[in-house]
């Protein structure tokens, strides 16, 4: 995977005005890319879960838009979510269903990686937690546009 030039976008994630940028400059760059409407919502609803989890848990921070292609020529959208909060104690616990530390519904982090085709967490306590995930654009005829 190689990132392109196109559209790398880097938005702050502060407050909650940040998480309506975010979700408005993902779908708009989605679109610009591409991406059918099932596609574009995946992508956005990911990155409304994933941003507000940066703000809730993480304390706030940022997320990068990049747009980047595979060995093939695939084209995506890579979103990669930093903070410098208190980071994952226990990752795969984290990625259960209904597993929240804070009264949440605990559906953002393992619902976000069922959209998604890539996800990655790293994490470090007391240092931050980085959450990228990939969606790889679909052909027309695989879905609605
Ligand atoms: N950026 C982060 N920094 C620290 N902990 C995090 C971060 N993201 C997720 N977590 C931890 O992982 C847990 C699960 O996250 P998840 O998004 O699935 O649920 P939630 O945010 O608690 O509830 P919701 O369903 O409302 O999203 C959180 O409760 C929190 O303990
Ligand atoms: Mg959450």
């Amino acid at each position: 995977m190689s990132t392109d030039e196109r559209a790398t976008v880097s938005l702050p994630v502060r407050n909650d005005a940040d998480l309506m940028t975010v979700r408005q400059r993902v779908r708009t760059l989605a679109q610009e890319l591409g991406f059918g409407l099932v596609q574009q919502t995946k992508l956005v609803t990911a990155a409304s879960e994933l941003a507000r989890n940066t703000l809730i848990h993480g304390g706030g921070g940022s997320v990068t838009v990049d747009a980047v292609s595979d060995a093939q020529g695939r084209d995506g959208l890579t979103l990669t979510f930093r903070d410098e909060g208190s980071g994952i104690t226990d990752v795969d616990r984290a990625l259960r269903d209904g597993y929240s530390t804070a009264g949440g519904l605990g559906m953002g982090l393992s619902g976000s990686k069922r959209l998604v085709h890539e996800f990655s967490v790293d994490t470090a306590l007391g240092e931050g937690t980085t959450v990228s995930v990939t969606l790889w654009r679909g052909h027309a005829s695989h879905g609605p546009r």
